[in-house]
């Protein structure tokens, strides 16, 4: 049989579940320590939908990926999905075992799975080790070698595994090879999940789904933990790494959301910081009371778009960036940064009372 990892690494496989770390790395470290195996079938971040698809249309191909993976040892795998989700259904009617994951953003972020898994609570731990995680739960206990990976990078590996390597790099650029799956929701006409790749204009993503209407005005790429761009950015840009960081963004976990015109940026932008905010887990202090803080000092700076609020909000963000155990507090900081620029030209028109008619709800939130 050839051997899995070194297949991975000639095909470029690397994570689809955000950070895009390189799944053969991983697969080395995992068979080293005889590390059990959580497939990540969460889709926890804001607007994914992805790893359900996967479950719902290629089950079978899901299960040999995690089998390859694990070597075989089928004992030594769970399945992660949020309690209740009708995904955690269609893998216990499959008769695999499923960890029930509460409906927390942190809660599918790896080491809190992990913790869960060894009957700790759903929250992140706050000392790990790279790769393949051992160390201790949220509640002090040891827990054994464990690696999580995203079901849609489980998937791949039976698809490589099945067509080769050859096969996986005729999709996307040389440098991020491969097909991925991308959920294009929000104000668009024909929202779903379609099948992409590095290196395609994001316009031609969006075009899939029906184009980016007229009246759209905002595009959010990779959910709470991504960036926000104008339309017109979005008709440029290329969805790739290089083409995304230009934008302080990355492929991350496939997410293209068309904002919805017809309501304040500003307050779309509010709601998903304060959602973030009231997502920490309550274990790390930047975290617990730097992001409550974050989403004050952004409605104060809606308020007053012309006083000191910006250059509070600013250092507010530098102070929250890696300051946590795990990447929530990262990821919000990131989203509001990003806001923060795209939505310049509208906390001026705030500034000059002269709001783009249509957003009514502005009235409500100043
Ligand atoms: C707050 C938070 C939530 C996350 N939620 C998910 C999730 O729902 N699904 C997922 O695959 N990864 C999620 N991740 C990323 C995982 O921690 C981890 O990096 C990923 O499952 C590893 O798989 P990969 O190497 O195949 O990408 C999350 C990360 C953070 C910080
Ligand atoms: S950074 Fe926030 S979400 Fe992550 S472990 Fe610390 S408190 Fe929890």
């Amino acid at each position: 049989m050839t051997n899995i990892a070194e297949l991975l690494e000639t095909a470029g496989l690397t994570g689809r579940g955000g950070a895009a770390f390189s799944t053969a790395i991983k697969l080395k470290a995992a068979r080293e320590n005889g590390a059990e195996l959580i497939v990540n079938a969460c889709d926890g971040e804001l607007g994914a939908a992805k790893d359900a698809w996967i479950v719902a249309h290629h089950l079978h191909e899901l299960i040999d990926g995690a089998a390859l993976v694990a070597g075989g040892r089928r004992p030594h795998i769970r399945y992660a999905a949020h309690r209740g989700s009708r995904t955690a259904g269609l893998l216990a009617s499959a008769g695999l075992p499923v960890l029930e994951v509460p409906h927390r953003y942190v809660s599918s972020e790896e080491t809190a799975l992990i913790s869960l898994a060894q009957g700790g609570l759903a929250k992140p731990m706050t000392k790990r080790a790279p790769f393949v995680f051992g160390g201790r739960d949220s509640q002090g206990r040891k827990v054994p070698p464990t690696v999580v990976l995203n079901a849609e990078t489980v998937w791949r590996v039976s698809q490589i595994h099945r067509l080769g390597a050859e096969w996986f790099r005729s999709f996307g650029t040389s440098a991020e090879p491969g097909p991925r799956l991308v959920a294009v929701g929000g104000h668009v006409a024909r929202p779903g999940m379609y099948e992409a790749s590095a290196g395609v204009a994001l316009s031609d993503l969006l075009d899939s789904a029906g184009g980016l209407p007229p009246d759209a005005r905002h595009v959010g790429v990779g959910g709470l933990g991504g960036v926000v761009l104008t339309a017109a950015e979005a008709r440029s840009t290329i969805w790739e790494t290089p083409g995304m960081k230009r934008h302080g963004g990355a492929l991350g976990p496939g997410i293209v959301t068309v904002w919805n015109p017809a309501e304040c940026p500003i307050e779309t932008a509010a709601r998903m910081i304060s959602y973030g905010a009231g997502e920490s887990a309550g274990q790390c202090g930047p975290c617990m009371f730097g992001m409550p803080a974050l989403a004050a000092d952004w409605t104060d700076l809606a308020r007053n778009p012309t006083g000191k609020g910006r250059d509070h909000l600013l250092l507010r963000l530098s102070q929250l960036e890696r300051r946590g155990a795990c990447a929530h507090p990262d990821g919000v900081a990131r989203f509001a940064q990003s806001a923060l620029r795209t939505l310049a030209p509208e906390f001026a028109a705030h500034a000059n009372h002269a709001c783009q008619k249509g957003h009514k709800r502005h009235a409500q939130f100043v």
